[in-house]
């Protein structure tokens, strides 16, 4: 009855290997090269950038900050949240007897729409919203900057940001509409606590806590922040309704926010955090290599 039912899923896949939302090796522009020191995977909230409307002014300024930044050496790749407008959606189609599976997908959908808005606005963006993380390097590859928005249900796109960042080595950076993060939501709870350093583990058993509690709401879901942590990606979290902080906080200058990296161990703290940048290539130059156990390979 649906003949064409798997013929259009599979020009979709081709059209995302070959077709316009695949950059085109033969256009790498060297002079867009990108350095994983200063690149950043940044996960915009819904809520900063969309509401329960497209916020026009909003993205706009937002994209300045991106374009100035660039301009300084930065580079991004930028992945945009879903906001009140995408939880409308889904409780509409909750409301008509919509599955999660199903909820999830018209959630990614909602993103991608919100991320293409982004890919007008932002200078050197590339022009299609990315359906595959794995195609991130190769737009990055031909100078430009990748948008994208949710992947896989079950995800959120936080966690497809921290995904990027671990591909590309890079650092990650979560744009919310609180200063960073909390022991338990600052919106609903005046003695929620905000911590300026944690280390990851830290980090983990904080979002567990928060989540065994119902209704509270914490800048990062657990399975994102497990890729922070086994990968160890320095990452930072900002309110991204003060852009000038976060344009602070990529320059290295300081800033309000939340730091989780390496070099952070319990019980630091102060009030105006710092990022600091992996330091891969020393890192590479000084291990050497030994047979990999794999017993000891961990997640
Ligand atoms: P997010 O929850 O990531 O958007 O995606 P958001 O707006 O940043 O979230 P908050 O409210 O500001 O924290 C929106 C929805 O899209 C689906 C999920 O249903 C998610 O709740 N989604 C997103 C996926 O299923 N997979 C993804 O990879 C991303």
């Amino acid at each position: 009855m649906f003949p064409d039912m798997f013929e259009i899923f599979n020009q979709g896949e081709q059209r995302d290997e070959q077709g316009s939302d695949d950059p085109s090796p033969s256009s790498i522009n060297s002079a867009g090269r990108f350095v994983p020191d200063r690149f950043f995977s940044v996960s915009v909230g819904g809520s900063i950038l969309i509401g329960d409307k497209p916020n026009v002014t909003k993205i706009a300024k937002f994209s300045e900050s991106i374009n100035r930044l660039s301009a300084e050496g930065y580079n991004f790749a930028l992945v945009l949240g879903g906001g009140k407008i995408c939880r409308s959606y889904q409780a509409a189609a909750k409301a008509l007897g919509a599955n999660n599976y199903f909820l999830d997908e018209l959630g990614i959908m909602v993103t991608r729409i919100n991320a293409t808005l982004l890919t007008q606005s932002v200078d050197n963006a590339y022009p299609r919203v990315l359906t595959n993380v794995s195609f991130v390097k190769r737009v990055l590859d031909i100078g430009k900057i990748p948008i994208l928005g949710g992947q896989i249900p079950g995800f959120t796109t936080d966690a497809v940001a921290a995904l990027i960042a671990e591909q590309m080595q890079g650092n990650f950076i979560n744009l919310s509409n609180v200063d960073g993060v909390y022991s338990s939501d600052p919106k609903k709870s005046r003695s929620a606590k905000f911590y300026p350093e944690l280390s990851y583990e830290r980090l983990i058993s904080i979002i567990q806590v928060v989540e065994s509690k119902p209704g509270q709401n914490l800048v990062l879901d657990l399975p994102a922040a497990l890729v922070l942590k086994r990968s160890r990606i320095p990452s930072l979290f900002v309110n991204g309704n003060d852009l000038e902080n976060f344009e602070a906080a990529v320059r290295g200058q300081e800033f309000r926010g939340t730091v989780v990296n390496e070099e952070i161990s319990e019980g630091e703290a102060k009030t105006t955090g710092k990022i600091v940048p992996r330091r891969r290539h020393e890192l590479e130059e000084e291990e050497e290599y030994k047979d990999p156990d794999p017993d000891e390979i961990k997640f």
